[in-house]
Order: C-alpha cells, then sequence, then structure tokens
C-alpha cells in the first residue's frame, strides 16, 4: 500500500525524500509524487508510473534548497492511477500539502459540504479532501496544529496523514489512525514514514506513533500529542537492529531471490535462544506464552501467504501441540461473528503486522475477551504492539512483494509452539525427532538450495509457456500446494490452483489435458501412496506432471511423472522446509524468464492496510 515520507533536517530533501521512495517501493505503487518548501512557497511535483517518472520530472529543478518535504508512492484505492489523483494533495489555496495511506471512509460527505462553500476538487480521491478540510479548519483555527487535529477529528476511517505548509517553515506534522507510521530521529534531523527501511541509512533510533497521535518534526526536535485534546505525550525511541545490508540485494538479481535463499539464516535466528538442551535432551522455550494459559482451542487468523504457513502449522499444532486448531481468512474473520469462548486463543500471523483485515481481527478476539498472540515479523508494528503476546519471527525486513523468507519463519515458529505446548502438557509430549530436524534444517537447506536453483531454472524453461497450472498436495503438503499456486500466479500471472490431492476427482480433473500442467508434492511421508495415486489419475488423462519427491535410501523414488525433483532425505517436517523453497524458486524462474517485475509484481501492494 501506499509509502510515506516526511523529512526535516539540514540536508537536500528531495534526493533524499526520492531515495526513501525507493526503499519503500515495495509496498507496491502506480504513481509517486513529492512536495517541498522553496523560497517560502509550496512545490508539487507528480508522476503516474515508476519512480523513474518523478525522478526525470526533478530533472533540473532546482529543489536542492529545501531541507523539508513529504513523497508519497500511491497504490490507488479512490480514483484511477493517474497523475492528478498522485499525492501529494493540496487545500483550496494551495497553501498546505499533504500525503495519506488509508482510506476515509466518510470523504464523500466532507465533499459535499465543502463544494457548497465553493471548493473545486481536481481528482477523484479521499486524500484532496482531507486536504481541502485542513484547509478550510485552518480559518478558524488558531493554529495549522489545531486545524491539522480538527480536520482529523472528523475523518473516519484509517489513515496516516503527514502535512507540510510553508506557514511554519520546516515543519511538518503527521498523524496516525489505523495505519502504519513511525518516526525516525536521526543527528540534527527527523524522518516519519510508513516504514523503517524509507529511512534506515540515516538512522535506527525509532518512535513508534499510535492511533489518535500527532507527531511534529523540526529538524532536530521531535515531539508528540494527542490528537483528542493536543495535551503533549511522552514516547521512549527504540533502536531497531537491522542494518542497511538487511535491507539491499547484496549482489542477488532480486530481493525475493536473495530472501530465498536467506533462508538458512532465518531459520537460525528464529530458533536461536528458543531451543535449550538439558538433562533430557532438547527443550523449547518460548517465554512470551508462559504466562498464558495453554488455550483449549487455538483459532489461526491470517492472510495470504501468513494464512498458508497457519494451515501447515496447523496439524503440527494440534498432534504435537495437544492444541485443537482452526483456520480462518482474515477477511472473514469477524463478518461471521465467530463463537471465541475465553479459555481460548486466536494467533494472527502476519509478516507485516499492519495488514488491516488481520488487525481487525486482532480487535475482535480482544473485545471478545480472548487473548491474541500474534506472529509478526515486523517490530513494532500495529499487531506486535496490539496483541497480547507477540512472538517475532525475526525473519530480517522482506522487501520483495511476494513473501517468502517470512513463512518459512512463521513455519519454524509455528513447529516451536507446537513442540511447547506438547512439552507444557502433562503428561508432556516429547517430539525430540522434531527438535532435532529443526536444529538440522539450516545446514540441510543451504547444502540443498544451490541445487534447487538450478533445477528450478530448467523447469521454468520447460514449463513457462503454460497458462494454467495445479498444485497439488495432501496433509501439510496441501498448505504447501496453496503456497505455491499463489506464488506461480502473483510472480507470473499464470493462472495456478491449489488444491487437497484428494479433491481432484471431485470437479477439478476435468480440467486436466496436456496443456494444463500439475506440480504435485509427493514428499516423503505417510501420505505418500496416496498422491501417488492421485499423480497417476492425472497422468491417465494426458496431464504432464512436475513431481516434487524425495530420495529413499540415496536413491529417486519409482514414480512414473514427466520430470521428478528430487530433494535429500529428510524429517517429514525437514522436508516441507525443503519444498518450500522449491515452490518458491520455481514461481521466480518461470517469471524471471518471462521477464515479469519479480520484485513488484503488478496490482499487489506488500502491506494491505485497507480493507
Ligand atoms: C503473498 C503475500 C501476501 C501476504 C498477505 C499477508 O506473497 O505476500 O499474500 O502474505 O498480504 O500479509 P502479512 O503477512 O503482512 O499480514
Amino acid at each position: 500500500m501506499c509509502g510515506i515520507i516526511g523529512y526535516s533536517g539540514h540536508r537536500p530533501a528531495v534526493p533524499l525524500l526520492i531515495e526513501g521512495l525507493h526503499r519503500l517501493e515495495y509496498r507496491g505503487y502506480d504513481s509517486s509524487g513529492v512536495a517541498f518548501e522553496q523560497a517560502g512557497k509550496l512545490e508539487v511535483v507528480k508522476a503516474a508510473g515508476k519512480l523513474a517518472a518523478l525522478e526525470a520530472k526533478l530533472e533540473g529543478n532546482p529543489c536542492l534548497l529545501a531541507t523539508a518535504g513529504i513523497g508519497h508512492t500511491r497504490w490507488a484505492t479512490h480514483g484511477l492511477p493517474v497523475e492528478r489523483n498522485a499525492h501529494p494533495h493540496l487545500s483550496q489555496d494551495g497553501d498546505m500539502a499533504i500525503i495519506h495511506n488509508g482510506i476515509i471512509e466518510n470523504f464523500q460527505e466532507i465533499k459535499e459540504e465543502l463544494v457548497e462553500k465553493g471548493h473545486v476538487f481536481l481528482s477523484e480521491t479521499d486524500t484532496e479532501v482531507l486536504a481541502h478540510l485542513i484547509g478550510e479548519e485552518r480559518k478558524a483555527a488558531p493554529s495549522l496544529r489545531e486545524a491539522f487535529a480538527a480536520a482529523l477529528r472528523r475523518a473516519h476511517g484509517a489513515y496516516a496523514v503527514v502535512l507540510l505548509a510553508p506557514e511554519e517553515p520546516g515543519i511538518i506534522y503527521a498523524a496516525r489512525m489505523a495505519a502504519p507510521l513511525l518516526m525516525g530521529v536521526g543527528v540534527g534531523e527527523c524522518f516519519v514514514a510508513s516504514d523503517i527501511p524509507a529511512f534506515l541509512p540515516y538512522t535506527r533510533e525509532v518512535v513508534f506513533l499510535e492511533d489518535g497521535e500527532i507527531a511534529r518534526i523540526e529538524g532536530a526536535k521531535w515531539e508528540v500529542f494527542s490528537l483528542k485534546d493536543l495535551s503533549p505525550i511522552a514516547k521512549s525511541v527504540s533502536h531497531i537492529p537491522w542494518d542497511m545490508q538487511a535491507a539491499a540485494k547484496d549482489g542477488y538479481k532480486h530481493f525475493m531471490l536473495k530472501e530465498i535463499m536467506e533462508q538458512p539464516r532465518v531459520v537460525t535466528d528464529c530458533l536461536s535462544g528458543r531451543l535449550h538442551r538439558d538433562g533430557e535432551g532438547l527443550r523449547v522455550s518460548l517465554h512470551e506464552l508462559d504466562a498464558l494459559p495453554v488455550p483449549s482451542r487455538l483459532h489461526i487468523v491470517a492472510c495470504g501467504t501468513s494464512y498458508n504457513a497457519g494451515l501447515w502449522g496447523q496439524q503440527l499444532l494440534e498432534n504435537v501441540g495437544g492444541i485443537p486448531t482452526v483456520l480462518d481468512i482474515a477477511s472473514e474473520f469477524r463478518y461471521r461473528d465467530p463463537i471465541l469462548r475465553q479459555d481460548e486463543a486466536v494467533m494472527v500471523i502476519s509478516q507485516s503486522g499492519e495488514t488491516a483485515d488481520t488487525l481487525a481481527a486482532l480487535r475482535l478476539a480482544k473485545e471478545k475477551g480472548c487473548k491474541v498472540i500474534g506472529l509478526c515479523n515486523v517490530v513494532g508494528s500495529s499487531i506486535a504492539r496490539e496483541a497480547d503476546v507477540v512472538l517475532y519471527t525475526q525473519a530480517g525486513p522482506e522487501i520483495s512483494v511476494a513473501s517468502t523468507k517470512a513463512m518459512c519463519s512463521q513455519m519454524t515458529l509455528v513447529a516451536l509452539m507446537a513442540a511447547y505446548y506438547g512439552q507444557r502438557r502433562v503428561p508432556a509430549v516429547k517430539d525430540s525427532a522434531l527438535l532435532h530436524a529443526l536444529v538440522g534444517l539450516p545446514q540441510l537447506l543451504a547444502s540443498a538450495l544451490p541445487a534447487m536453483q538450478e533445477r528450478a531454472a530448467a523447469l521454468a524453461l520447460r514449463f513457462a509457456s503454460a497458462r494454467s497450472f495445479f498444485y497439488l498436495g495432501r496433509g501439510q503438503c496441501h498448505a504447501l500446494a496453496l503456497e505455491g499456486a499463489l506464488k506461480l500466479k502473483e510472480l507470473s500471472y499464470i493462472h495456478a490452483e491449489g488444491y487437497a490431492s484428494g479433491e481432484m476427482k471431485h470437479g477439478p480433473i476435468a480440467l486436466i489435458d496436456p496443456q494444463f500442467p500439475t506440480f504435485a508434492l509427493a514428499l516423503d511421508d505417510a501420505l505418500y501412496p496416496k498422491v501417488k495415486s492421485n499423480i497417476q489419475e492425472v497422468l491417465a488423462r494426458q496431464g504432464r506432471v512436475i513431481a516434487l519427491v524425495q530420495e529413499r535410501g540415496g536413491k529417486a523414488p519409482e514414480l512414473a511423472a514427466e520430470e521428478l525433483w528430487v530433494l535429500p532425505e529428510a524429517h517429514p517436517v525437514a522436508a516441507s522446509f525443503l519444498a518450500l523453497p522449491a515452490l518458491q524458486l520455481f514461481s521466480y524462474c518461470v517469471a524471471d524468464y518471462l521477464g515479469k517485475d519479480v520484485d513488484q509484481p503488478r496490482n499487489l501492494a506488500k502491506s494491505v492496510t485497507v480493507e
């Protein structure tokens, strides 16, 4: 979703805003713009399309003197992705500019009121309405700050909004309500942004803003006050351990490839401090969960890839952890008025920690008196802050829009949780083979990934011309099949459907023909014979099959398929962690071969902060 950056300090603001917007590109966008002060006047430059178009427009603009400004990448919600709808938007008098991420739900009503007062709008956006409303409020308010707050008090919905007005030179106001916004505190300079990478080269000192807070930055000075009554709010500064290397491509062609190849390190970091050896062998410590009672039932709620990670973990949480576990898609959860008992818990899984539907599910669960466990990657994100207990997945910044390493870390943590709850049961259930498999995973992955990349590239060449794909799997591989299909469609725009293999004969098998290949997950687990039969059914209908299998006793299994992709022998849980990058690499290679925008697929946003 939209990327936001604001700067006030001693450096030329515009190049810094553009650099920050590049670092927010991963969020997905279709137009961009900046506003800055030039000789006491407000200047706005915007362009449809990628940031290169904005940079071209700024060429030759003598904007280097400006040391305060705001910048935005827009992911269209209200109005087409064209230049007039790009942010920043100006007030009626053109003397203040705002950028915004979110949706002002009552904008139509406010717009009608303003039109009656003679306001003329140049775009179809809710943001322009808000800019005009601030301008209108300024006529009566004693200060800009008060006008900003008064307008925001009238706005319903979600927003992260940043204001620049030459009336107060070098000063930027920013406010947040249900959309991500944080402040970076540097030396003699401050930033506001939707995400940390925007200002990471300049500072790692961060102030997390809460809903209903307004920040004011002016060079080295910053303050936060309440939207409600403008009273000052004391905030603490947190240090972020990420460095720039973590957010750079590191020699890889794409962030996505880098993030796939990082998975051995991701598992190591996720396990770190959470697995210990004692007299009885390996033990899991998830001290964050110690204070919560063992839930009588766990509801996992998430979207997209994070949902697939939850689905993958369901079986482990039930069989190893002994916790009855149900899954919900976050965008459906709150609308079905779920029965949530107080002895149950809700676990929301989210890489970004900002997904609007997942956050709404969390809030609903809390309203109903349920404890909420948040599985999050982004430190200090809304979900991390609002959950009763947060377990960080520690995958590091995920820049590619398509989620890869985050799922690996979520699976690692869910497996640890299953073992943890197994330990807490009386009598304790121990699955030491599972824990040993997790310990050996980084090494196993690191040694398998290079060959997997080669195999994925070769298969991509053979199958990139397909227009549709089935992904089949059973048990935990069903979740992986869903994820494989999701990755292929979002990256390469090839239609793909993930199915539980056994469901094929209940309808989908009608689609099978030589033009509709199947990617079958046939790992070496208890369900292998069943999957083998399902593959036979596809082959019998002239379907082409890539079968992802594992060596047995040093040899590939006997299985009829057009292509066997053989993974090393491993514990069944570890095998899932091998299958995941195989699926990711296959989609990556197909998309790259087809020349698609791998890191920023069309129409997608990295963190979906609107419903
Ligand atoms: C797919 C993808 C999305 C996200 C989903 C949830 O590659 O990235 O499906 O998984 O939008 O996002 P988070 O995990 O940030 O809540």
